[in-house]
């Protein structure tokens, strides 16, 4: 599997604060990689690291072999790396069409392009019938369908989910998961931050674990949920004593 994101030794301070320290690991192509750990932990910082909200203290980001370290989140999108907020976006005086063409407009400045375009990723997530409603009015599990949506309507090859799950039921959690599973066959990679370990346990292809802001873990899911470390950082009462 060919190597699509690699974040060499990436350090992220607030002042004094170190949100990162010298964290690195990679994600290949069509593979699905969580990124676990306690709040603040530092994964949304990593996130925000590597989409380009803002550049690394030290350390680099190479994507498809290229170092995109300190580029624009506009850039970096457009090499084929988006992601999704831990706080919904939805723009909520557009309908939910409109808020998938917003992605759209990255490749095209035709209108009639990006409706196109969206009409496909509007089907795609089961949002088509509710395209004309405004953002503003949707519930919380369509309003995180409209901002995966609008995500792929980048086309991304590489998607990143912020905790897109939270707040949702056990048939939602499903649904994601489903489409994170069907976006892996299309030929996607996804770098999935989330909490439910229930939901990332299954779809993840490699798990790694972030504690204050480093890298105390990766392995396979079977060798994460028996990781003493991991579970007494993080996993302890949450996952491994359901399981048991
Ligand atoms: N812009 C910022 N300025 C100062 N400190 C910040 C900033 N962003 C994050 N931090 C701090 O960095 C640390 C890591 O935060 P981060 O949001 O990355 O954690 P997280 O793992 O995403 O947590 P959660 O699971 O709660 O979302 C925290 O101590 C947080 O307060
Ligand atoms: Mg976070």
């Amino acid at each position: 599997m060919a190597e699509l994101l690699r974040i060499e030794n990436i350090t992220k301070k607030f002042g004094n604060l170190v949100a990162n320290e010298d964290v690195s690991f990679s994600v290949n192509e069509h593979e699905i990689v969580s990124l676990i750990g306690p709040n603040g932990a530092g994964k949304t910082t990593l996130f925000n690291s590597i989409s380009g909200y803002y550049p690394p203290t030290s350390g680099k980001v190479f994507f498809k072999g290229q170092d995109i370290t300190g580029k624009t989140a506009f850039e970096i999108c457009r090499l084929g790396i988006t992601r999704t907020f831990q706080v919904v976006q939805t723009l909520k005086e557009m309908t939910v069409e409109e808020n998938v063409m917003t992605g759209a407009f990255l490749h095209t400045g035709s209108r009639k392009q990006a409706q196109i375009a969206a009409a496909e990723i509007l089907e795609r997530t089961g949002l088509t019938e509710k395209k004309n409603i405004r953002g503003a009015s949707l519930t919380i599990i369509d309003k995180k369908r409209v901002e995966i949506a609008r995500a792929l309507a980048t086309r991304p090859q590489l998607l990143m989910l912020d905790e897109c799950m939270a707040g949702l039921n056990q048939t939602e959690i499903k649904d994601v998961m489903e489409l994170c599973l069907r976006l892996k066959e299309e030929g996607l990679s996804l770098l999935v931050v989330e909490h439910i370990m229930e939901a990332i346990m299954p779809i993840s292809d490699r798990i790694v674990v972030l504690n204050a802001g480093k890298k105390i873990a990766e392995g396979l899911p079977e060798e994460i949920v028996n990781n003493e470390e991991v579970i007494k950082a993080y996993l302890g009462d949450r996952y491994h004593a359901e399981s048991k």
